[in-house]
């Protein structure tokens, strides 16, 4: 298995390639734009052909690649059927399986930081987008997002794989680059919760800026990253 992390500096993103072997179908995970030019480089350099490009969710931080990787490749785009971007070419529901060369990757359908997160898992590895964070979770106060949702999803949907699950998450702002189902369960500050209602009460006490690119990423990404 081809297995390999890209961390965008500027909006603390993180993109993922995996494919199952060299010569083989390869996807990516939330690529950025400004990147496009490094991750084609790249599947060059690992031998591998691009057939599907993700986006977690409709990202309000940085603009996607997805758009751009699939004019110069010829890729699918793939994002979840809540989304509101018109340009996907296949649009996944929870619990659908993507067979990418023998590779099996599940959606799970995990809202809360938007309406239309979804999070990823494959042979013991679960992408989880900006659902769960290393010690952290996404924001739930605007694009729909929804602290209830997002608890429901953590608890019930994430939190129920085993604790072994590696976690690999859409961002990091501190350094860390993955981590595991229990290790978040046991010290994941957000999820020392008793409750749906205490985890919302404790996501309204955050105070957030707005991501400096939220008014030109969400209408450019509702496109796949071209300008709206
Ligand atoms: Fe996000």
């Amino acid at each position: 298995m081809i297995f390999r992390q890209l961390f965008h500096q500027e909006s603390g993103t993180y993109t993922y390639l995996l494919a199952r072997r060299r010569g083989g179908e390869a996807i990516l995970i939330d690529p950025v734009l400004e990147d496009t030019d490094k991750l084609l480089k790249w599947i060059h350099e690992l031998d591998v052909r691009l057939i599907q490009a993700f986006d977690t969710h409709t990202h309000a931080d940085h603009i996607t690649a997805l758009g751009a990787l699939r004019d110069r490749t010829g890729c699918d785009t793939v994002i979840g059927r809540e989304s509101y971007a018109e340009c996907a070419t296949i649009r996944v529901q929870d619990g659908q399986i993507l067979d990418i060369d023998g590779l099996k990757l599940q959606a799970i359908y995990t809202p809360g930081h938007t309406d239309d997160s979804y999070s990823y898992f494959t042979d013991g590895r679960v992408f989880t987008g900006d659902t769960l964070l290393i010690r952290g979770s996404g924001r739930t106060d605007f694009q729909n997002g929804n602290a209830l949702a997002q608890y429901d999803s953590i608890f019930n949907k994430l939190l129920v794989l085993p604790d072994s699950t590696l976690m690999y998450p859409g961002h990091d702002y501190r350094g860390f680059t993955m981590s595991t189902i229990g290790e978040e369960r046991r010290y994941n500050p957000r999820l020392q919760v008793r409750n749906a209602e205490e985890y919302a009460r404790l996501m309204s006490q955050l105070v957030l800026p707005n991501p400096r690119l939220m008014d030109t990423a969400v209408p450019a990404n509702r496109a796949c990253g071209r300008a709206a």
